[in-house]
């Protein structure tokens, strides 16, 4: 009786948080549409873990596909709603899709939620909420700004619609995390990021040019206001984030909120700059990203970093991994990806 939906299980952070979430016991399906994953994360996590999770492959969007999922698992206790659009540049092209699919599959996923009693529910949220903030670190509390990106504006309007329902008398208790960058893959290297569309994050970027798998990636911007003139984020490792979500569930099961709908930050409070991240990867592979300083990228916010108190304290978080192990496993898992 301890069955979690997860959707979007196939894609990078879902297929990370399954394998915590299984090695913590709980019973798992996941629902994907497969737009920019494969199921060969799911053979991944056999491997690791000798489970077999079940993928519905549905679009959140389809009312009646989604229902039949529900219906066929009435034992479902929590949702995990990973399953949506991320492309910062793509959102910007079709802002409309990313609305349709973000805010429908959302507002479905709740609505069956609703219909078949399922009280507890974590949002992947994203600090991108904050927008071009001056106060950092960032905590909960910081003031949103206004989203750089439709994509943005669906991870605000997504928490928007969780908090404004939390003001019902709805049953659905909600968590909203917020990621700051996260990257690396399992150190067993049988999942990773692998998107089906061109990987844009810096990370993945990295590693595909030290592979020699695509040009010499750019620096975007050198002039920032920032001790080396490149943009500073906030890169926290995959595994560190996929134990978050488990934390998070067993914190609304355990019934310790002390309100309907709670906020955390996710990020390891420090931030590296992205000439920063090019040396701890040199230096951790001992292999060298080929790459060129160019323009700035329009839309990217100077300097980020989350304060993650509130979850330390609350969920008993911390992230374990620091920027080198981020770079060791994301190179590991760069050199089998394709295999
Ligand atoms: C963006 C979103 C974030 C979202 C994430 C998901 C914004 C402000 N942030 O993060 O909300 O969760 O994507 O994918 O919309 N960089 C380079 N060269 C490259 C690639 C990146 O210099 O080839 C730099 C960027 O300028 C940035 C840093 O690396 O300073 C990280 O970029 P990226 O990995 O794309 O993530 P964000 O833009 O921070």
């Amino acid at each position: 009786m301890n069955k979690i939906l997860v959707t979007g299980g196939c894609g990078y952070i879902g297929s990370h948080t399954l394998v915590d979430l299984i090695d913590h016991g709980f019973d798992v399906i996941s629902v994907d549409n497969l737009c920019n994953a494969t199921e060969k994360s799911l053979d991944g996590i056999y491997k690791i873990n000798g489970k077999r999770v079940k993928n519905y492959q549905v679009d959140l969007t389809n009312e009646r596909e989604l229902a039949h999922v529900f219906s066929e698992n009435k034992d479902i206790i929590g949702v995990i709603h990973f399953a949506a659009l991320k492309a910062v540049g793509e959102s910007v092209e079709k802002p409309l899709l990313y609305y349709k699919n973000n805010l429908i599959g959302l507002l479905n996923i709740l609505d069956n939620m609703a219909r078949f009693s399922i009280p507890n529910l974590i949002f992947s949220s994203s600090c991108s909420v904050y927008g071009n903030t001056s106060v950092l670190p960032v905590t909960e509390l910081t003031l949103k700004q206004e989203a750089e990106s439709p994509y943005g504006r669906t991870k605000q309007m997504g928490e928007d619609i969780l908090m404004d329902l939390a003001k019902t008398d709805s049953q659905i208790a909600t968590i909203l995390l917020r990621y700051f960058n996260p990257a690396g893959a399992h150190e067993s290297a049988f999942i990773g990021e692998s998107p089906a569309n061109p990987a844009s994050n810096l990370v993945p970027v990295i590693t595909e040019a030290a592979a020699n798998k695509r040009p010499p990636l750019t620096v975007f911007g050198t002039d920032y206001p920032t001790r080396d003139g490149s943009c500073i984020r906030d890169y926290i490792h995959v595994m560190d984030l996929a134990n978050a979500h488990t934390l998070a569930l067993q914190y609304l099961l355990e019934n310790k909120k002390e309100e309907k709908c709670t906020v955390f930050n996710l990020g390891i409070g420090k931030g590296v700059s992205v000439l920063e991240a090019l040396s701890a990867f040199e230096q951790e592979t001992k292999v060298k990203a080929p790459f060129i300083l160019g323009e700035r990228r329009p839309g990217d916010v100077v300097e980020i970093y989350a304060d993650f108190h509130k979850a330390a304290e609350k969920l008993g978080w911390e992230p374990k991994r620091s920027i080198g192990d981020i770079m060791r496993t994301a190179w590991e898992w760069e050199k089998v990806k394709n295999q």
